[in-house]
Parts: structure tokens; C-alpha cells; sequence
């Protein structure tokens, strides 16, 4: 495979993306092939059936080879889960040069000794981030070389995924004929297809709503400050919609679509809905405000978790730039004044940008935005997966509610059915 062209696999919950790009002198990237295919090997971001993972593989990239008419060896592959952690690592290396000048050597010494932590077999490292340095405890640079001193501290992202996770996904790529390149935490590759360079400069929350997870990723002075993956997405939505109205899933999501809004300020009039029910039920016709309501309270729980996630973590100060919504999620109607509402600060919803003319409305809808950045040059890639002691997370665990609003409604609107 030429050193210029690089593919990206995408396993999502809901489809299997691939994408070949060549790489261009100017260091653009040109999309030379594209395909996707239906997924149901995975839960919530994860492999849970490597036969059917490896099926959805083999077509998407066969539809994107055919495309692009060039042979595929290697891969990127994206990363989710509620398994990634984040955890920051302060480490110092001292500048013994007779000039005291800070070079690349010393940025390796540090990467080496990030590469050297103690997690458990249980984890494996992803990426290390350089996230600041400081130079003789004052000098705070994002990029040090050059720069004269005695001592060198860096603060470095470690990111790290579940072994067992990674090794599913690598076997279904195998499986598929395949080997895995580069493994990249998916918020990382959507963030970089969908966000402008000052948002991330000055504070942005990506989030990725998919059909699984909803992966957040808080970036500031361009590095990744925080993320966290939760297991509400657009299938519980869809879910919710199922149960509550006593519908079967393919009409549910359908409806959803259609007539779906995650904000009752979305809805242009208020029209009544027919409805098809299974079995003995019989059809109803229902306002598009009750639908409204079902998809409201799991968007409205869905954005509340992340905010006080946003707020526990004393992320939410950095958002100067707001928030970015993207995933297939986010397409819902609504979903943008819902997340100013909650959030309180301003929304939009991420596409992915720069891409080969001619594409964009292949694959310029947010629920490629994390294929689309697969194929980018990625900071910090541990392709070879180090051995690291068990350090605390820095990330909390989620705030579990016992009842939420979304769950209480749901009791009522089945009640209501019933009674009917
Ligand atoms: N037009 C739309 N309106 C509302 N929801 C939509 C729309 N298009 C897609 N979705 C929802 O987006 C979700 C799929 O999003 P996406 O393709 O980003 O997920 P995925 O990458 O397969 O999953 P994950 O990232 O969770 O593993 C589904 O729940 C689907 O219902
Ligand atoms: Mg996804």
C-alpha cells in the first residue's frame, strides 16, 4: 500500500464506514473511495460479534476499493466505549546540553517515559497527547524546542482503551483481511473533520450523538481537555418512541425522522400523526406533540448528564466557542435550541468540512464525521499499544439518576395507551 494513500474504518453501532484518501503534497487529502454497510455486530460502540463485524467490514471497504480502484492493506480504526479513560501524566526531564536548549530529544525523552507508566494488562494506551509544557517552572509553551532552560516538565493526555475491546476490533478487521494501522479514539477523528481551528483554540464541546453512544470531547488551546463516552444515543431515542407508542422499531425510527422533534419550538404545527400498531392494537392517529414529548425527555436527559459532566469536571468555563453537535443523532429537528437551552451557551451542528468537491453530499452529513477524520494525521498515535500501574482516571463516573424524566414519562404515555 503507497505511504501517500490512507484508509478509515468507522465500526459504529448503527453502520460500518470506510474511506481511502490520498494524501496530497500541500498535506490535503483527497477521497478516492467511500462505502457503507449496515451494522449489527456492535453494542454501544463495542464488538460483540466479530463474524458479523468482519461481513460489514468486508463491504464497505470492498464498496470503497471499488471506488477508488486501489488495494487496501491497512487501516485506521476509530475507538469508543464507556472502557476509554483519560488520564493526565505530569512527568520532567532535565536539558543537559552545553547550550540548555530544549530539542526533540527531550520532547522523546518524555514521550519514552510516558510510554514507560504502569497501567493494567487490562488496559492498553491509545494515544499520549503532549497537552503544556513549562520551562524552569514558569514558562508555559505549547511548543518548547528552541526555548533555553535547565528543566522541562510536560503534562501529557494518556488515553487508553479497554485490551479486550481493542482485540475484538482488531479481530474482526483481521477476519475481514485486513490489519489495523492506527487505533484512534473516535471524538479525536470527528473533531478533527468538523471543527474550525479557532474552536478548539478557544474552547469548544464536540459531541458525537450516534446510534449507541454519545461521545463528548472538550478541546481547548488545541489539545483534548476531557472526554467521556455515555450509553444514551438515537437508538434510545428511537427505543423510547417504540415502547412508549407500542410500535415496531423500523417505524419508530421512521417516525422519529419524519416527524421527530427534540424541541416543541421546532414544531411548525402541531398535525396529527397516523400511526400503525402491532398486532391486535389497532392504528391511531397521535399529535406530533406527543412525539415531541417522547423524544424531548431522552434528549433533555441525554444533555443534562453532559452538562453536569461538563460542570463536575470545571470544563464548562472553556467553552468560549459553545458547543458542536454531530453523530446521526444530532439530525434530529430541535436538537440545537435544545442544547442552548441546556447548556446555556451557543450550539451548531457539525459537518464534516474541507472535502473533495464532488463529495459533500455523499459525505458531508454529520454521522460521517468520524470516517471523515480517520483518514487526518492524528497527534500522538501509540500504534503499538504500551504496557502501562493502575493510575485513578481523572474522569468521574457518570451520575446515575434511579428515575429519570425520560423513563417517568414513558411509564405515563404507556399507561396512557393501555387505558385507552
Ligand atoms: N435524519 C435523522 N433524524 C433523526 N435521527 C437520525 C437521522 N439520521 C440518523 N439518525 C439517527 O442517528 C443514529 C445513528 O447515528 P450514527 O450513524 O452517527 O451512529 P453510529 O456511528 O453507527 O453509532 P455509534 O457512534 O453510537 O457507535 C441513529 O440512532 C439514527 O436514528
Ligand atoms: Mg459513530
Amino acid at each position: 500500500m503507497k505511504q501517500n494513500i490512507f484508509a478509515g474504518l468507522d465500526l459504529g453501532t448503527t453502520k460500518v464506514c470506510a474511506i481511502i484518501a490520498e494524501k496530497k503534497e500541500n498535506g490535503s487529502f483527497d477521497i478516492l473511495g467511500f462505502g457503507s454497510s449496515p451494522s449489527v455486530g456492535l453494542s454501544k460502540g463495542m464488538v460483540v460479534n466479530i463474524a458479523k463485524t468482519a461481513e460489514a467490514i468486508v463491504e464497505a471497504m470492498s464498496i470503497a476499493r471499488n471506488k477508488a480502484g486501489i488495494d487496501i492493506t491497512e487501516v485506521n480504526v476509530g475507538v469508543a466505549g464507556e472502557h476509554i479513560k483519560i488520564m493526565r501524566y505530569l512527568n520532567y526531564v532535565t536539558i543537559n546540553n552545553p547550550e540548555r536548549e530544549v530539542t526533540q530529544l527531550e520532547l522523546d525523552r518524555l514521550h519514552a517515559d510516558v510510554k514507560m507508566v504502569q497501567i493494567s494488562e487490562e488496559k492498553q494506551i491509545i494515544h499520549i497527547i503532549p497537552e503544556q509544557f513549562t520551562i524552569d517552572n514558569h514558562i508555559k509553551v505549547d511548543n518548547p524546542i528552541g526555548m533555553a532552560g535547565q528543566r522541562l516538565e510536560a503534562a501529557h493526555n494518556v488515553v487508553m482503551a479497554a485490551t479486550t475491546a481493542l482485540t475484538n476490533i482488531r479481530k474482526s478487521v483481521e477476519r475481514a483481511g485486513y490489519s489495523v494501522k492506527n487505533f484512534i479514539l473516535q471524538p479525536i477523528a470527528s473533531s478533527l473533520s468538523v471543527l474550525e481551528d479557532e474552536e478548539t483554540d478557544v474552547g469548544v464541546a464536540l459531541i458525537d450523538i450516534g446510534g449507541g453512544t454519545t461521545d463528548m470531547a472538550v478541546f481547548e488551546e488545541k489539545r483534548i481537555k476531557h472526554t467521556k463516552v455515555i450509553g444514551i444515543a438515537g437508538n434510545m431515542v428511537t427505543n423510547d418512541i417504540r415502547e412508549s407508542l407500542g410500535i415496531v422499531t423500523a417505524e419508530a425510527e421512521k417516525l422519529k425522522r419524519e416527524h421527530g422533534y427534540t424541541h416543541e419550538s421546532a414544531i411548525i404545527r402541531d398535525q396529527e400523526i397516523f400511526i400503525k400498531r402491532v398486532g391486535a392494537r389497532g392504528n391511531i392517529k397521535i399529535p406530533t406533540s406527543l412525539l415531541t414529548q417522547i423524544i424531548h425527555a431522552r434528549m433533555k436527559e441525554l444533555f443534562e448528564i453532559l452538562n453536569l459532566e461538563l460542570e463536575d469536571s470545571k470544563n464548562k468555563e472553556k467553552l468560549k466557542a459553545g458547543i458542536v453537535l454531530t453523530g446521526g443523532g444530532s439530525m434530529l429537528k430541535g436538537c440545537v435550541e435544545l442544547a442552548e437551552e441546556v447548556f446555556g451557551v451557543p450550539a451548531r451542528i457539525g459537518y464534516p468540512i474541507d472535502l473533495t468537491p464532488g463529495l459533500s453530499s455523499e459525505i458531508g452529513k454529520p454521522e460521517y464525521a468520524t470516517v471523515v477524520g480517520l483518514i487526518k494525521n492524528i497527534p500522538g498515535n501509540e500504534d503499538e499499544g504500551s504496557e502501562v500501574t493502575e493510575i485513578e482516571p481523572e474522569i468521574k463516573q457518570e451520575k446515575k439518576k434511579k428515575d429519570s424524566g425520560a423513563s417517568k414519562l414513558m411509564k405515563r404515555i404507556i399507561q396512557f395507551f393501555d387505558e385507552l
